[in-house]
């Protein structure tokens, strides 16, 4: 593997055993995308991938010649207005007016490991060896910016990482409008579009379609990653299904505003791009100061979406996320929100910890209500101290009380937000995110807090690090519950306004950086109103989400299916609640909710002491369960087996095969009861062909000894038993029923 430089055909080609990516430096000393997709020889001379037909109505960039036109090149990092008239990677707005830039290739340099990027969440290496870096620097002359245009490869994973950093070597001030983290040229459009989309309640929902001529793009202008899109998308050939064929994937490691496009031109040729979303966007360089773009993440599969996906688990859970819990076995949690909501007090709260710890769950987390005048969501945020009616020994006296009981502690925060009536408000109300003179508008009744403005992150940084410091705190649940508006900062001047929406994401990062830094054994898990922030950025420093406030099993099964496109299981936050279900008023069995959610970081929602006691034997046993197998499931081989977003979406089914391929856990789901239906097999995935497994269902229940290559050919034997005439059978299936069967080697 690693990254070569042709001096004569002046290509650069990126290579390890799968893949290959391959740049030149064209003739304009622009650079030329030549190709990425599955590995070729890296001897080669692949100029002739330069195509330059002449055609009518096109403009050229060398005088006398009328074949050079940017417009019929596949470029790396293209910029408008020379020639191209597709949507570029950068702009630059200049003193004189001009927008007009040229960046030519000055030189390059080629090292082993991968840099970190300033205050911005990455991927990382462990080791040098394990990725090569190809760092080209290119200058538009008249502006005298310069452009550094960064790749890794990883040695043992398809992934390309991708960056621009601009740096301004000129004399004067510039405006950065437009700074995308990726752009890609593909030869041809013969491609689904697929993306991951929905709202509160109903995130990341799979949404594909066929490329087309012209602009398809999904974003998010709410200065968060958003619940209405994923900054995720896939390209995949029209064939390709989990198990064949080539697609790619795309995907932005960061919080904030965000574009993923893809413009087909009139020659079907496709231009991805990805990064900070423009609109709003305008960063204001002066002489000597640098911009550095998020990281965007390109990976590729020859061999079905299930091993994209499992490229980008591995690589989100080994090299995105990081520290302490990184590798760890996560905590059984029991939260109390969906059990108390805002009523409660110390002794409710710890009932319900004994409850659950005699159940077996190893961590408390106490929700939103614990601070300053919090008895509704219509006061409180900002001020970040224990109600002490409600909690008179504070939060140290109740994670005191907590772990004596033999348990983590755990809180609730959401430290991005003030509410009016609040000590802070009234202190410092210009320390929201308004514009003066005009009314900033609330979501949940609170206002973002400008944390463009260090001043801001710090107060809000001593506040909470105080009770952290003092109490026993183990994790924190950081909330998110709104949208931005009115994004502009009182602390900067007119021209620098375009800047906040991101400053404010850099404010987030600086805030999760100290506190994971200082309080390096703290589990973090990312929330935002459920899955609204839910992206790479984030699990960089919460190695866990909140997947969805929806906690009903079947909607569950959508959601957690579309999120496993992109992000592993051990991401997911999942969580078993009561019924009926407080979202949708559903009535799922306790066993399909637990089958959901041991296929993420599981926990409970609810007070166990409502249950009978029949149902908490039943929570006992899901518990042993999820400590027996939580390892695997959170460190083994995911596939989709069956999708909820094909057809009519009745069945759902997914698997975990251990790294040795000894043992593996499915779930398969038949959503509603079918009568006198049809017959059913489920053939399973990444099992070992001559190996005969027994098969187990959790109940008991034996499914035979079966070899692996008949489990992936014949497939297992799903039919209902009992679909039929026959009333109130024991084994008849109900609707919202589930499986699970824990596979072992013989
Ligand atoms: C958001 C979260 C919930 C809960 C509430 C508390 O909606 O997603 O899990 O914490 O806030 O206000």
């Amino acid at each position: 593997m690693g990254i070569v430089y042709h001096e004569a055909s002046k290509e650069f080609h990126l290579f390890n055993g799968h893949v290959s990516y391959i740049i030149q430096v064209l003739r304009n000393n622009q650079l030329g995308q030549l190709y990425f997709g599955k590995r070729v020889p890296e001897d080669q001379d692949y100029g002739y991938l330069v195509e330059m037909i002449q055609r009518p109505m096109t403009s050229y960039v060398f005088e006398g010649d009328r074949m050079f036109s940017l417009e019929h090149i596949r470029q790396e990092y293209p910029s408008y207005g020379t020639t191209d008239y597709r949507e570029p990677a950068l702009e630059i707005l200049q003193a004189n007016g001009s927008r007009i830039t040229n960046f030519e290739y000055t030189g390059h340099k080629i090292y082993a490991g991968k840099p970190k990027l300033d205050n911005l969440p990455a991927a990382y290496v462990e080791d040098p060896s394990e990725a090569d870096t190809l760092e080209i620097d290119l200058t538009d002359t008249v502006t005298g910016v310069k452009l550094v245009l960064l790749y890794t490869i990883y040695r043992d994973r398809d992934v390309i990482a991708r960056s621009a950093r601009f740096v301004n070597e000129g004399a004067e001030t510039c405006h950065l409008t437009r700074a995308m983290s990726l752009s890609l040229d593909l030869p041809d459009c013969d491609y689904d579009w697929m993306q991951f989309s929905g709202s509160w309640s109903r995130e990341r929902q799979l949404k594909v379609r066929h490329l087309e001529q012209g602009i398809q793009s999904v974003g998010s202008l709410r200065g968060i990653s958003s619940a209405t899109h994923n900054p995720f998308v896939m390209l995949k050939r029209p064939h390709t299904d989990e198990e064949n064929g080539e697609a790619m994937a795309f995907m932005l490691v960061y919080s904030g505003n965000f574009l993923a496009q893809a413009e087909v031109d009139t020659y079907n040729v496709t231009r991805v791009t990805m990064g900070i979303h423009p609109h709003n966007f305008d960063w204001c360089l002066h002489p000597g100061e640098s911009f550095q773009t998020p990281e965007a993440l390109l990976a590729y599969s020859s061999t079905g979406l299930n091993t994209l996906s499992q490229t980008m688990h591995s690589l989100l859970r080994q090299r995105v996320a990081r520290g302490y819990w990184r590798d760890k076995e996560r905590p059984v949690l029991i939260n109390n929100w969906e059990a108390t909501y805002f009523d409660f007090d110390e002794d409710k709260l710890v009932q319900i910890a004994k409850t659950a710890k005699e159940c077996g769950v190893e961590l408390f987390v106490l929700d939103d209500g614990w601070f300053s005048t919090r008895e509704s969501d219509r006061s409180g945020l900002g001020d970040w101290q224990a109600n002490t009616k409600r909690l008179p020994n504070g939060i140290k006296g109740l994670s005191e009380r907590i772990e004596a009981l033999g348990m983590k502690f755990g809180l609730w925060v959401e430290l991005e937000m003030v509410n009016k009536p609040s000590d802070l408000y009234k202190k410092h109300p210009d320390w929201i995110l308004h514009v003066p003179g005009r009314k900033a508008s609330h979501g949940r009744y609170q206002y973002v807090l400008d944390f463009s403005r260090k001043e801001v992150v710090d107060n809000i940084h001593d506040q909470i690090a105080k009770i952290l410091r003092e109490s026993k705190v183990s994790y924190i649940k950081w909330d998110m519950n709104r949208s931005l508006t009115e994004c502009y900062s009182v602390a900067f001047p007119p021209e620098q306004q375009g800047e906040i929406f991101h400053r404010y994401v850099l404010g987030v990062y600086d805030l999760y950086n100290r506190l994971t830094t200082e309080f390096p054994q703290i589990l973090f898990e990312s929330c935002s109103s459920g899955g609204s922030r839910f992206d790479a950025g984030m699990l960089y420093f919460a190695p866990q989400a909140w997947t969805s406030d929806d906690t009903d099993a079947v909607e569950r099964m959508r959601i957690q299916y579309g999120t496993s496109y992109g992000y592993p299981v051990s991401s997911m936050g999942a969580h078993i609640s009561i019924t009926p279900n407080h979202q949708l008023n559903r009535n799922t069995p306790l066993k399909t909710r637990g089958d959901v959610a041991f296929f993420g970081a599981f926990g409970y929602e609810l007070d166990l002491a409502k249950l009978t006691p029949a149902e908490r034997e039943e929570v006992k046993a899901q518990i042993a369960f999820y400590k027996k197998y939580r390892g695997l499931i959170h460190g083994g081989t995911y596939y989709r087996l069956q999708s909820p977003f094909e057809g009519r979406g009745n069945n759902v089914a997914w698997m975990v095969v251990s790294e040795d391929k000894k043992q593996a856990v499915v779930m398969y789901a038949r959503i509603l009861n079918e009568v006198n239906g049809p017959y059913h097999r489920l053939q399973l995935q990444g099992l070992a062909e001559n190996v005969r497994y027994r098969l187990t269902e959790e109940n008991g229940k034996s499914f035979g000894l079966h070899y692996g290559s008949e489990l992936e050919n014949v497939g297992l034997v799903t039919s209902d038993a009992a679909a039929g005439e026959v009333p109130d059978r024991a084994d008849m299936a109900r609707d919202f029923e589930s499986h699970l069967i824990v596979l072992e080697a013989e």
